[in-house]
């Protein structure tokens, strides 16, 4: 029998990677490969900063363990670096957890209690999108919109109500249509007028999508008015900025770009930059104040706020700070668009590059007429990634199973030139690849 290492189930790509430092992994085989994708667009300020390991050093000296209610030094730090510099004014109060799937878990049931507590039980059910992804326990599973990541688990997974993710590519009145906006607001409003929003508690949504959709942004208008239609039917707004927090959008959070306020915020990935497991869900006083009036209890993970954690995400942010990387994002994403626009922009299996900051999309299709994607069978974005590989480049996948064949990059705000040429010779030469392979 065939013994595997690693991980669980035998994958058809993969390395071993024995070290890595700034945008680059180093493998067993000695080769030097560019994280395009900032691992699973985690790595914000690069790999290997001393700072951050030396904070994570005196924080273990210091404090291995405390259990998460107690206040220590290293949390405190925390949560005046999220509330002096990165929260929004009105999200007051702090949550937090290992990473993104418990932090939405947590802003799901803070949203259901909230309900309760105002004396609302039956407005339980939380909206999400039909392209989405909010993590891997089994509620978030089941009421994600990505059917890959829930096969064999349908039969009991829960499910969710969905609203259409607006897709402007794919729009169904037809690509890029000028009534794309108003077709995905009353999709919005049919869905609550179907369900009754006397029973629904919030929607939860990515502002712009992650790996999911691969980087989808909506018609322009559509947030500020799905969230005034929110706001009118009494529903939780309740942003996932797992993939997009922390600058990765080339703003503090993707809801500033649409000048969103919403009710709960979910953020994790780019919180700890990869050098912590640590996920927030930050909340309003009202919503806390409504659930502890009502004597409702908000449980901690054993591991949550681990001070260890808390040291290393207050290291990534003051770094990001200190060192303006944030304001590095959007130039940087000017340049990398242009590349790709110029050089592989006409390409015949590219439908779309897209995204916002850095958080960028390639969404790859089999014809571009009609936007036929390849057969699932042939694994497109593996092909695309084990070429990249080839290349020194690792470009991540994206899809959800439909509409699977998506190259995400979210490099590091650090990337400068080189990478850039890098990055963008490795999509070109892997498209080319495929181009030549299918023709
Ligand atoms: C938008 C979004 N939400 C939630 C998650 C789940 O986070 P985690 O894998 O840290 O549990 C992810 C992970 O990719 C994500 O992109």
């Amino acid at each position: 029998m065939d013994l595997i290492k690693w991980p669980f189930l035998k994958q058809s790509w993969g390395m071993e990677v024995v070290r890595s430092e700034g945008p680059y992994l180093y493998t067993k085989e000695g080769q030097k490969i560019l994280d395009a994708a900032g691992g699973a667009i985690v790595s914000n300020i690069g790999y290997g900063r001393e700072e951050v390991a030396e904070a994570i050093k005196q924080a273990t000296k210091n404090n291995s363990y405390v259990l998460p209610p107690f206040l220590t030094p290293e949390r405190e730090t925390l949560l005046d670096e999220l509330r002096e510099h990165w929260l929004p004014p009105h999200l007051t109060r702090i949550h937090l957890s290992s990473g993104g799937s418990e932090a939405n878990e947590s802003a799901v049931k803070l949203a259901i209690q909230y309900q309760a507590s105002r004396g609302k039980p039956e407005k339980n059910i939380i909206l999400t999108r039909t392209l989405s992804y909010h993590g891997t326990t089994l509620n978030m599973s089941g009421i994600s919109g990505h059917a890959a990541r829930k096969r064999g688990l349908e039969s009991y997974v829960p499910k969710a109500p969905m609203i259409e993710t607006p897709y402007p590519l794919r729009c169904p009145l037809g690509s890029f249509h000028p009534d794309a906006k108003d077709y995905y607001l009353d999709n919005l409003k049919e869905v609550i007028k179907k369900i009754g929003s006397e029973n629904i508690a919030g929607l939860l949504m990515e502002p712009v999508n992650g790996s999911s959709g691969g980087a989808i942004s909506p018609p322009e208008g559509y947030w500020e008015e799905a969230h005034k239609i929110l706001i009118d039917n009494d529903i939780l707004l309740i942003a996932d900025e797992v993939m997009t927090g922390f600058g990765r959008v080339g703003d503090d959070f993707a809801s500033n770009l649409y000048n969103l306020k919403p009710d709960i915020l979910v953020a994790g990935k780019g919180m700890g930059g990869g050098y912590a497991a640590i996920g927030g869900t930050y909340s309003t006083d009202e919503i806390a104040d409504s659930i502890m009036e009502a004597g409702y209890e908000v449980m901690f993970h054993t591991f949550a706020a681990l001070p260890q954690s808390c040291a290393a995400s207050s290291a990534v942010l003051k770094i990001l700070r200190e060192e303006k990387l944030c304001d590095r994002v959007n130039p940087l994403s000017e340049k990398i668009m242009d590349r790709l626009n110029s050089e592989v922009g006409q390409h015949p299996n590219v439908a779309e590059i897209r995204g916002k900051g850095l958080l960028i999309g390639i969404e790859v299709v089999k014809e571009k007429e009609g936007l036929i994607c390849f057969d699932e069978n042939e694994k497109i974005t593996s092909q695309i990634m084990m070429k990249g590989l080839e290349d020194g480049v690792f470009l991540y996948p994206g899809g959800t199973g439909e509409f699977r064949d998506i190259i995400c990059l979210g490099p590091a705000f650090t990337i400068g030139d080189e990478e850039i040429d890098l990055m963008v010779s490795a999509v070109k030469n892997s498209l080319n690849f495929i181009a030549n392979k299918y023709s």
